[in-house]
């Protein structure tokens, strides 16, 4: 189908920012006609069909194992089952889907949902990297090619994006979100929803390369307390909405299909069971249409919560709370018939979850075509095409942070004739996809071996040495790592944390490098520096981590997170200067574990940090400045920002402000900047973070070129939850920062003038 790979090039020429300037048009999801399909289906099932429809079943061995679950084949010929999860691959989804569209009663066709949380079978960075990028339209074309594969596999809907503001690097599932910033949270939120569903507001649904999407963890699930995955989460009110809540809502403005709610309780009340979170917020203050699906065994798990005797109690609050799909645990098919007969659950709180399955599967076009997800021809097509891998490598090297650049020992001559290749990542290509790989396949990613391999031809001689496991404490291979780097003219050392070290399951009591990493790494720099040969770390990992010796001992330091199939390709071409790196840190790295938790935009307190009063906020045993701020990330070349300023001195509560500042490439290189406005209401009604993000742009400058970089700030930016909780602009002095980094800044002020203005009343009060 020559047509179809015309398409997909011309996707990737044409650039993420044109894919939504589509006619606009209504969303499928909440047209009349969708819900009148949907009544007309309803008035035709039984109830046990009706509960077919709510009841999700994973496929066997969830990610990669695409068959029904035994007797799957059954449930759905009798309507018991509505969509699977785990399954994939375009014939033997429309296998099944024949079976339901043939042979069942009602001939509803199913949904196919799948974890395409970076990629299909083409990776691309973790979610965490690709935030990195500060390029948000870079990530909602990764998005929207991923859907495109995905939907030529026969998923109709993935679990992304996770918008979880992590402020706890312990936390394994930072590494599925953005990091700890609520402004690049809702931007990236935004962007991965357009992308999937190719288009804004749902306007894309109805095409057949066009991914259901989730919004997850719902909510503040990256609020566990102590980094513990699946822990409780206790949060004030304030910080829920000013932090936590801000990226769920802008994927609900960004027409995001469906939600999917959290496992942990906030002040013991459990997600699953909070008709707050769902009804007052969801629904009510954001008016969201779409469906709400439960997290695996989410409904089951008010057992253990605590407020649940039985599955049949469980499922009895999963659905008053507003949860319409019960993923993997069946406690709505095992129970809720029975509820609603005994008259505990209304009829009529079971029907309107079933309509909105309904109104999602019309939206996805499936009762016109069910076989439109299900063309082997279109997956042949689109499995690692070229211009996915093109795009894959362009949003690898957009991650990427250049944390540390003595002496620019980077970037390293091409004609080394032998580089030494020391680490137990550099050879991982596990470690090169990440976690939450979908489909892909480590033998097909790229890795830093291969990569440097690639880059300096045949040639050069490339030693590849382990030196240490990742996790183990074992020095034995550190004699080879030295005679490696005696050997070689130039040493690269790959540190960090395998793939499964990061992501669900995976939190760390500490942050600092596992095994004797860090031991071989002051081994082996030292060597190197006894040989006067350049030295450069590049870090893999999903976190961010403590490696203060690292940053005092090695000249060079990459950090690569995990970036997927051309991870390899796009490390060697920073370290050789192919690429020059723009990427910044979208977390702060701590100095050591115990700082946790550590981000920039927290309250100045009534002491704050001074080295010369003991009695201020500080450890007696540790700086407590971060080791690298958020923002951070250095470039071969070097920027100069000059002329900051506003386009007034004073302007009226809600009006807008527009913000300049030129900067200038002041290198002999081209290279990007991610420019950073934040801003500080310095006196409010309620105590403000010294600094809060509220625009970036990454821009590319050429060397000794100038760029005026203008922001235009709206009156959302200067709002503030004031003690009633209502969101308001309070006049008063405003500090605006420009810079590099949320650390280093220019700052002048804006006076906001009038009376309070109130943008939006009081939150729902928690219940
Ligand atoms: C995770 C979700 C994921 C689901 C389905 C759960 O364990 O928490 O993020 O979407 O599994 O794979």
């Amino acid at each position: 189908m020559p047509s179809q790979l015309t398409r997909i090039v011309c996707v990737a020429a044409i650039g993420a920012s044109t894919l939504n300037a589509q006619t606009p048009r209504q969303s499928p999801l909440t047209s009349a006609r969708a819900s009148q399909l949907a009544d007309s289906i309803l008035r035709l099932m039984t109830l046990e069909e009706k509960i077919g429809q709510l009841n999700q079943l994973p496929g066997r061995g969830t990610q990669t194992g695409p068959r029904a679950p035994t007797g799957g084949e059954a449930m759905i010929r009798t309507g018991r089952v509505g969509s699977f999860l785990g399954i994939f691959g375009a014939d033997y989804t429309r296998e099944l889907q024949q079976i339901a569209t043939r042979e069942s009663r009602l001939r509803i066709p199913l949904l196919f949902g799948l974890d395409v949380i970076h990629g299909f079978r083409t990776i691309y960075p973790i979610p965490l990297g690709e935030a990195a990028s500060f390029d948000p339209a870079r990530v909602e074309f990764s998005a929207r090619q991923a859907a495109i594969e995905a939907t030529a596999h026969g998923i109709t809907w993935t679990f992304a994006p996770m918008v979880d503001i992590a402020r706890d690097p312990r936390w394994g599932r930072i590494s599925e979100g953005a990091g700890e910033d609520p402004y690049l949270g809702t931007v990236m939120a935004a962007a991965q929803v357009r992308g999937f569903q190719g288009g804004d507001k749902g306007t894309g649904l109805g095409a057949p390369d066009a991914l259901l999407s989730t919004v997850k963890h719902y909510a503040a699930y990256g609020g566990a307390e102590g980094g513990r995955d699946y822990n409780s989460v206790e949060l004030s009110e304030r910080t829920l909405w000013e932090t936590y809540l801000p990226p769920y809502q802008a994927a609900v403005n960004a027409g995001v299909a469906t939600v999917m709610a959290s496992f942990n309780d906030i002040g013991g009340i459990p997600a699953h069971s909070s008709e707050w979170l769902i009804g007052d917020v969801l629904r009510d203050r954001w008016g969201f249409k779409g469906l709400v699906i439960s997290d695996w065994g989410g409904i089951g798990e008010l057992i253990p919560h605590g407020v649940a005797a039985n599955k049949g109690d469980a499922g009895i609050l999963g659905i008053r709370a507003g949860i319409d799909i019960d993923m993997s645990d069946a406690v709505y098919a095992d129970s809720l018939a029975a509820a609603v007969r005994t008259g505990r659950v209304p009829l009529a709180l079971v029907d309107s979850a079933v309509k909105r399955v309904l109104r999602l599967k019309y939206a996805l076009g499936l009762f016109a075509d069910p076989y439109r997800f299900n063309d082997a021809a279109r997956e042949r097509l689109y499995t690692l095409a070229q211009p996915h891998l093109d795009a894959a490598l362009q949003a690898a090297r957009e991650g990427i942070v250049l944390l540390k650049n003595a002496n620019r020992t980077l970037p390293l001559r091409k004609n080394l004739g032998s580089i030494a290749v020391i680490g137990p990542l550099a050879d991982d290509g596990a470690a090169a996809l990440g976690n939450w790989a979908a489909d892909g396949r480590p033998e097909e990613a790229i890795t830093v071996s291969a990569g440097i391999r690639k880059a300096l031809g045949a040639s050069a001689r490339v030693v590849n040495v382990r030196g240490a496991p990742v996790d183990t404490v074992d020095t034995t291979g550190f004699a080879m790592a030295r005679s490696a780097v005696a050997d070689a003219e130039a040493v690269v050392l790959v540190l960090g944390e395998r793939h499964n070290m990061s992501g669900e399951a995976s939190s760390r009591a500490s942050v600092e490098l596992p095994g004797s990493q860090r031991d071989l790494a002051l081994t082996v720099i030292r060597a190197a520096a006894s040989g006067n040969k350049p030295v450069v770390v590049v870090l893999m990992n999903g976190r961010s981590l403590a490696i203060p010796e690292l940053v005092r001992d090695a000249p060079a330091i990459v950090e690569s997170w995990f970036l997927g199939n051309q991870h390899g390709r796009a490390v060697a071409d920073v370290l050789f200067g192919d690429y020059n790196p723009g990427g910044k840190l979208p977390v702060t790295f701590p100095r050591a574990t115990g700082q946790i938790q550590l981000y920039y935009n927290h309250r100045n307190t009534g002491r704050p940090a001074d080295p010369a009063n003991g009695y201020t906020s500080k450890y007696l045993d540790l700086p407590w400045t971060p080791l690298f701020p958020f923002g951070y990330g250095l470039s071969y070349t070097t920027f100069a920002y000059s002329s900051l300023r506003l386009s007034a001195p004073k302007i009226v509560a809600g009006d807008s402000l527009t913000v300049s500042v030129d900067v200038k490439n002041t290198g002999d290189r081209a290279g990007d900047e991610v420019v950073q406005l934040y801003l500080r209401d310095s006196v409010a009604s309620v105590a403000e973070p010294v600094k809060s993000l509220k625009a970036f742009r990454r821009v590319t400058l050429q060397p000794a070129e100038t760029r005026t970089v203008t922001f235009r700030i709206g009156a959302d930016a200067f709002s503030l939850y004031d003690r009633r909780m209502r969101k308001v602009v309070e006049p008063g002095m405003f500090t605006v920062f420009v810079g590099t980094n949320s650390d280093d800044v220019a700052s002048t002020h804006v006076q906001i003038t009038g009376d309070t203005l109130v943008l939006a009343p009081a939150t729902p009060r928690f219940r």
